[in-house]
């Protein structure tokens, strides 16, 4: 069978692009639905954009290849084509949009907007081997159990990373790039959580705290969430994606707040409270009490000195904690690095080296925050790729 675009993988890059990309284009995917990280994402009701989406929300080797791509396919495009579906949605925080009903329904719009652009899409599919002769893509195909080949005048990489495994991610588009010569960048699980030695959190598993989390890479101000395992959140979650194994991360428990200010006027108001019921109203009772183990909150306001004041100050605002990993592919929602960009077209995402190969979304050596950034790039780049066809 000939067709002149084959797309492989129907995940939010896959999709968007087979929409796009004109007549005579196959998907492919070895799952039984498409869309798959679609249809979990943000807690069902996938979270498909951000109002704030801009280049400086990605990160990459190369801190410019992203730009020219989400510049023209913005958040409002994607906007647009939501509403001519009729999808509700809300603004949850941050400039994050969710559906207000359910994450199904970008599936199910992605899956129309194919349907209606002649794509055919074969699920149960897997990929046994891609050849390249003579300007075309020759891709042997296990379709249900049956071998059928497909050739194609344009093959686009669009399985997305390695994070999740269990949900039938592979490396099968880092593999296909290597074998036509691009290089591959570290990868690594991003936007995770991040494990502590056993037990250091277990007592106040469950307890969330709005928190800066930074290194000297980066800072974000949002919730922190204590687990049996260490910690999570999305704080945690967007600072994991700087992190590097072996350094610390510091925690200010009082974002928004000067907390030598907050004690020194208590202390004058209020000397006879108790300093942990001081805290106890700006913090999780519980996160006092596991402060407590390791710092001195005994004692009323008043017995405060300034120098006590600035010591504790100083611990509660610059927490330094030390992960020992992160929870790995298993629970990443997304990957760091893959196909080295630099061998790649800004503007089209076609190979610089093998005209009619591109490489879209999350394979792609461009990662987004938390936050709906990583769908934004994965269709922005998917139209750029289809825009070219
Ligand atoms: P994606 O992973 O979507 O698609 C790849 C497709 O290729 C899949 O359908 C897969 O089955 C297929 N495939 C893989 N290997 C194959 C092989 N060997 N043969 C055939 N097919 C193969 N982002 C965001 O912006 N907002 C959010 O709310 C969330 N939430 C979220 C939750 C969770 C739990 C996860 C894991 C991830 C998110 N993300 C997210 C990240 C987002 O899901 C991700 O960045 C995009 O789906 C990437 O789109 P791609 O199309 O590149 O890959």
């Amino acid at each position: 069978m000939q067709v002149r675009t084959l797309i492989l993988g129907a995940g939010a890059a896959g999709m968007m692009a087979a929409a796009h990309a004109g007549p005579g284009t196959l998907v492919v995917d070895h799952a039984a639905s498409p869309g798959e990280k679609i249809r979990i994402s943000g807690g069902g009701r996938c979270n498909f954009t951000n109002l704030h989406c801009g280049p400086e929300a990605f990160l990459g080797a190369n801190a410019h290849f992203h730009k020219s791509a989400l510049a023209r396919y913005s958040q409002w495009d994607f906007l647009d084509l939501v509403g001519r579906y009729g999808i509700a949605w809300h603004e949850k925080t941050l400039g994050q949009l969710f559906c207000d009903g359910k994450a199904t329904q970008i599936v199910d719009m992605l899956r129309q907007e194919m349907a209606q652009a002649g794509a055919d899409l074969w699920l149960k599919t897997t990929v046994a081997g891609v050849t390249h002769a003579d300007g075309r893509f020759r891709v042997a195909l296990d379709r249900e159990g049956r071998r059928e080949t497909v050739t194609a005048g344009a093959l686009i990489l669009a399985t997305g990373g390695k994070s999740i495994p269990k949900m039938g991610a592979t490396g099968l588009a880092y593999d296909l790039a290597r074998q036509f010569g691009h290089a591959i960048t570290e990868t690594r699980p991003a936007l995770v959580p991040l494990v502590f030695e056993k037990g250091r959190f277990a007592g106040i598993s469950g307890v969330s705290t709005p928190a800066r989390l930074s290194n000297d890479r980066a800072g974000f101000d949002e919730a922190l969430l204590f687990t049996h395992r260490g910690l999570s959140g999305p704080a945690i979650l967007q600072i994991s994606s700087y992190w590097r194994e072996g350094e610390e991360i510091v925690a200010n428990l009082f974002p928004g707040a000067d907390l030598s200010e907050v004690l020194k006027s208590a202390r004058a108001a209020e000397g006879r409270r108790s300093l942990t019921t001081e805290l106890a109203r700006h913090l999780p009772q519980r996160l006092v009490a596991h402060l407590g183990e390791s710092l001195d909150l005994t004692g009323n306001l008043a017995d405060l000195s300034d120098r006590r004041i600035a010591a504790l100050t100083e611990s509660l605002t610059g927490w330094r904690l030390k992960p020992a990993a992160s929870e790995g592919y298993r629970t990443a929602e997304v990957t760091l690095g893959g196909i080295d960009t630099d061998g790649f077209d800004s503007r089209t995402m076609m190979s610089k080296t093998l005209p009619g190969l591109y490489a879209i979304g999350e394979a792609l050596d461009v990662t987004g925050w938390l936050g709906g950034y990583n769908f934004q790039w994965a269709r922005a780049s998917a139209m750029a790729a289809a825009r070219h066809r």
